[in-house]
């Protein structure tokens, strides 16, 4: 028996390099080792309130993003969150032993509320029980995630220990964070700190065109320049060959790196490098994107195909969690 995988990416707008670093790429990785399940949150996607007319946009973007990056309907579950009722019911039960003390204390949660203090809605404070409905409804065992999600994640590990202990001994496995490298991966922005998002606007996007990511990248945060040998880079820079770490060849990152510490470097090269190394990567995947995003059948298709596999699974879940906790028909 193949171990289960799953893991979902948020419809709120374009992937960029961070989610494919961070995630997609250890999805298409995974899917002949695994039985994988991915999925698109489009529920998690209207805690930030998004336009109907933006809403369904953006889930197609996401479905045919995953598609163009390599995800194998045949292969693995692809779906649509919101196409599987099942997890709000799980959602539901969940929420009945997940405390609001817990909740509110979750550094995400924190964080938005400072981010948008005018809209503190209530699905905000149980994300992470819904993600953990998400995850357990499968029975995963892995969840391939980016750094940023390692407490949502441990939330949900959380609430599969505390259901096993209130209802049936080692029903849910207790799912892991997975990374390919072992160790989390957390891509940077080009504004000089903090990690790539989508709403920081500091992101390369997938689709991006050659023009748009030159003049993204050459837009990127610096410092004014090494002034003694061998010092270590300051964030900015230092993001700049995390960036190359991934998108560029080792002996290309290495000849920068050495020209940073003998004091001789200049960004602009750094800069042209490194757009021509991104561009290089995410050229073919643009070109399927636009492919893929237009053929409204295959879209059609693969949805339709990736809600009934995941209902299989979900609803046997949800069956077995309702006896657990007492559900009996009359
Ligand atoms: N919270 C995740 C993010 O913002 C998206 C997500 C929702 C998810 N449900 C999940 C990821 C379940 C992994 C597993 O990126």
């Amino acid at each position: 028996m193949k171990e289960i995988v799953v893991s979902g990416i948020r419809s709120t707008g374009n992937l960029h390099l961070g989610n494919y670093f961070g995630a997609i790429r250890n999805f298409v990785r995974m899917q002949e080792d695994y039985n994988c399940y991915f999925f698109v949150a489009d529920w998690h996607s209207l805690t930030t309130h998004p336009t109907p007319e933006n809403f369904h946009g953006n889930i197609r973007t996401v479905v045919s993003e995953y598609l163009a990056c390599g995800i194998d309907p045949e292969l693995s579950t692809l779906y649509v969150q919101s196409d599987v009722p099942e997890i709000t019911e799980l959602y539901l039960l969940l929420n009945m032993n997940a405390y609001v003390g817990e909740l509110e204390r979750t550094t995400s949660f924190k964080d938005k509320i400072r981010a948008q203090p005018e809209n503190v809605n209530s699905g905000l404070l149980t994300y992470p029980v819904l993600m953990a409905a998400d995850i357990i409804i499968h029975k995963a065992n892995k969840v391939p995630v980016g750094k940023d999600q390692e407490q949502n994640l441990e939330m949900a590990r959380k609430f599969a220990k505390r259901f096993n202990r209130m209802y049936q001994e080692d029903y849910f496995p207790v799912p892991e964070s997975y990374s390919f490298t072992g160790k989390l991966v957390k891509i940077p922005g080009l504004d000089g700190s903090g990690k790539m998002g989508k709403s920081e606007g500091n992101a390369i996007n997938l689709a991006d065109d050659e023009k748009t990511i030159r003049k993204k990248v050459m837009r990127a945060v610096t410092d004014s320049g090494p002034t003694e040998p061998n010092t270590t880079p300051t964030e900015p820079i230092q993001n700049l060959f995390t960036l190359m770490e991934v998108a560029s060849e080792p002996d290309v990152l290495a000849h920068f790196k050495n020209e940073y510490a003998n004091c001789s470097i200049r960004y602009g090269d750094l800069k042209k490098q490194l757009a021509e190394d991104v561009v290089k990567l995410t050229s073919p995947l643009r070109e399927r994107i636009l492919d893929i995003s237009q053929n409204d059948e295959y879209l059609r298709k693969v949805v339709k195909q990736g809600a009934e596999k995941a209902r299989e699974s979900a609803s046997k879940t949800l069956k077995e969690v309702r006896y657990a906790m007492g559900f009996r028909s009359f």
